[in-house]
């Protein structure tokens, strides 16, 4: 097959992304869309030049010319329709995470396994200039073996920002997994499987208001807890310490940074925003010849962080940019190539275990070990021009 048709299933927010950066793959072509209201379908169709829209999910999945569906709904209902797509013999690209619940992640991978058909999940920001920058430092051995990490994604919440924030302060959403995903996934893509760990967690408010957006003033009920702090173990090692909040007004914290025996990684906070779940930036090494710190010995002359340039070819498309998509279209490729996707199920479902498992362990105050284990993703070519100094 030398194309593949995609079926859209959620036309919100971070749907506009997805249908502008699909268009630049011709391996992948969106026939169709559907949200829950055929008006808006038609709408959204028009605007992005899509040839059918549908009165809702379950007609768009019927569709027999859809291929791939595309599942950009609200995290509570991704396991349903996932299931769904699948059961009609259709792959599977679902946003962020995989489902709400671990048990509901686990049906959609022993489904896709006995259809034998693929599932692919965001975020596929590790397939970023940023995060391939960064494997491809420690597949070289640059930060000698990798021992720690940490990840910090702590914020005042998404009523700032989204005009529909509610239903990631519901108990099957909340920091981890709204913005965790992005977090857990740099780390798996990089460390690979997570052996064990725990977790805390509390919440700062019981209700929220919303400050963007056509409800601005409007309050909501907060069902999760908002601030979640884990520490995982790796099957390297590596343990790593992540923090998850909507509850902190403001951090000098970074947000990733791993610690090898010979160097740092450090993706900086410089934006408010400027986290794994971006596809570029800046990364910072520091190793034993330069140095960040003041009355530190400066072995090389003029250095401080090696700022890395981290930019790579996938097909055109520059990895500064919101790239949302090309997972789905190296999913694609993966199909017709028949060899496994990097943004896959498989590593989604770990994802999925290990921000289940924390957020029970932070109820339970227990600790837990895994049982899914994945194939770290394939590293992608990568241009890498690392400036010394
Ligand atoms: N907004 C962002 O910045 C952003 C960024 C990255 C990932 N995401 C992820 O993308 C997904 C969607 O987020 P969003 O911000 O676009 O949300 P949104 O509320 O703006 O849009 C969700 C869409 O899903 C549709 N929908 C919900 N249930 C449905 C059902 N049963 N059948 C058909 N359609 C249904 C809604 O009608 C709406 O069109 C979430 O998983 C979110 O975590 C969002």
């Amino acid at each position: 097959m030398s194309s593949f048709n995609v079926g859209v299933i959620g036309i919100g927010d971070i749907s506009d992304v997805y249908f502008d950066n699909l268009k630049l793959f011709d391996i992948v072509r969106v026939l169709g869309c559907a949200g829950r209201d055929l008006g808006k379908a038609e709408a959204k169709a028009a605007q992005h030049g899509i040839p059918r829209a549908y009165r809702d999910a379950m007609a768009l999945i019927a569709d027999p010319d859809i291929d791939i569906i595309l599942n950009l709904t609200h995290p509570a209902v991704h396991a349903e329709l996932n299931l769904a797509a699948l059961a009609a013999g259709k792959h599977v690209y679902s946003e962020k995470p995989l489902a709400a619940s671990f048990a509901d992640g686990q049906r959609i991978m022993a489904l896709a396994k006995d259809k034998g058909l693929r599932v692919g999940c965001a975020p596929d920001t590790f397939l970023g200039g940023r995060l391939q920058a960064c494997r491809k430092l420690i597949d070289d051995g640059v930060i000698g073996q990798v021992t720690a990490a940490s990840a910090f994604a702590v914020s005042h919440g998404m009523e700032w920002f989204h005009p529909n924030p509610a239903f990631v302060y519901q108990q099957d959403c909340g920091p981890l997994l709204d913005i965790g995903p992005y977090y857990v996934t740099a780390l798996l893509s990089l460390l690979g499987t997570v052996e064990s760990g725990c977790a805390l967690s509390n919440r700062a408010f019981a209700q929220r208001t919303m400050h963007y957006g056509p409800q601005q003033g409007e309050t909501f009920e907060v069902g999760v807890d908002t601030h979640i702090s884990g520490n995982l173990a790796f099957s390297n090692g590596a343990v790593a310490t992540i923090v998850t909040s909507f509850d902190v007004w403001d951090s000098e914290l970074p947000r990733l940074e791993i610690y090898g025996t010979k160097g740092t990684l450090c993706l900086r906070d410089v934006d408010p925003c400027d986290g794994p779940n971006l596809f570029g930036g800046t990364l910072l090494l520091r190793t034993e010849s330069n140095y960040r710190w003041k009355n530190m010995p400066r072995q090389t002359p003029g250095s401080d962080w090696i700022e890395v340039e981290s930019r790579h070819p996938f097909n055109s498309v520059s990895h500064a940019r919101n790239s949302r998509g090309i997972g789905l279209v190296d999913m694609a490729y993966a199909i017709r190539d028949q060899r496994p996707e990097r943004a896959s199920g498989a590593m989604a479902l770990h994802a999925l275990e290990v921000m289940d498992k924390l957020i029970n362990s932070a109820r339970s105050r227990t600790f837990f070990t895994t049982e899914t284990r994945f194939e770290r993703p394939a590293a992608l070519p990568i241009d890498f021009p690392a400036s010394e100094g």
